[in-house]
């Protein structure tokens, strides 16, 4: 005997990514922003400013790598059951890419999944990992070990707060970039090739086209079977610079950029 599970749905995971000031944004939900420690002294009244919610909660986490693993991912899930979270409510991850990918896969595993939205505050979180749904954490194996595809509802990318970040993760940010260029996108190439990323203007359309380019792969293969792949370009080389530096000597983007000179 055997019974068969018809379940070929057709899931609409698609969402704007907006690249300007931080609009005015009210929740008809219970909203949680998770941040950390510095980005909550720069930036958070900032975002309060901005965001209204039937209840409004902050979560503040420590700031680092280190601490992108199952205890932050248990305290943002405590922290909701705390407050009666239900299936409706909404997650905000407001930070660089370690709080935006801790944020996206706990929103994935509460309740079997909630939504939440990126508000990235990196060059690097901006232009590269909070877009395309990949959430996750590290564990004792390694990085990235654990997690779950989970498309944020949508991303707000406002430059503003870029001016806070200091040169060499502005630097970092700068390599996901060239690397977006010379895998996918020869006029963004040529243009960056030029382009003085110290102008706001030049940023901002600099980090649209990145933003573009990424889109663009990830709505061919969203799940990496194929083409994804190539936005590993640098990576290979890049996270054995980091393991055997013990994450102490590189960012990840300065090991990404010698990792695709390497690979070259
Ligand atoms: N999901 C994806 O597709 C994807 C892609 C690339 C990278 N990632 C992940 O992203 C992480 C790296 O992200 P990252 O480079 O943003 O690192 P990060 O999140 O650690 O941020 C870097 C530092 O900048 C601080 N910071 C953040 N915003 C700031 C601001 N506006 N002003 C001053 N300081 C600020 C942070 O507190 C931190 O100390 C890695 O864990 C990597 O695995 C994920
Ligand atoms: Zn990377």
């Amino acid at each position: 005997m055997q019974v068969h599970i018809e379940l070929k749905k057709v899931v609409d995971n698609s969402y704007d990514i907006t690249i300007d000031r931080l609009p005015k944004i009210h929740f008809d939900t219970k909203v949680a922003v998770v941040t950390n420690k510095t980005v909550a002294a720069l930036h958070l009244e900032y975002l309060l400013s901005n965001i209204s919610a039937k209840e409004l909660h902050v979560i503040t986490l420590k700031d680092g790598e280190e601490y992108k693993n199952q205890e932050s991912v248990n305290a943002i899930l405590d922290s909701l059951f705390e407050h009666r979270f239900n299936r409706k409510s909404m997650l905000i991850a407001f930070g660089g890419g370690v709080i935006g990918d801790m944020t996206g896969f706990a929103a994935s595993i509460y309740q079997r999944g909630i939504d939440f939205i990126q508000i990235p505050t990196t060059l690097l979180s901006q232009v590269d990992a909070s877009v395309g749904g990949k959430t996750g954490m590290n564990n004792k194996y390694g990085k990235n070990l654990v997690g779950a595809f989970h498309q944020p509802r949508a991303v707000y990318i406002d430059p503003y707060f870029l001016t806070t970040l200091p040169k060499r993760e502005f630097g970092a940010g700068v390599a996901e970039i060239v690397k977006m260029a010379v895998t996918f996108n020869k006029d963004f190439f040529e243009f960056l090739e030029n382009a003085d990323l110290h102008n706001a203007q030049i940023l901002q359309e600099t980090i649209k086209r990145a933003v573009e380019t990424k889109a663009n792969v990830v709505a061919q293969d969203e799940k990496e079977h194929g083409l994804r792949a190539a936005l590993n370009y640098g990576h290979t080389f890049g996270h054995v610079i980091e393991n055997e530096t013990k994450y102490k000597q590189f960012l990840h983007g300065e090991a990404v950029a010698i990792g695709m000179v390497m690979a070259n």
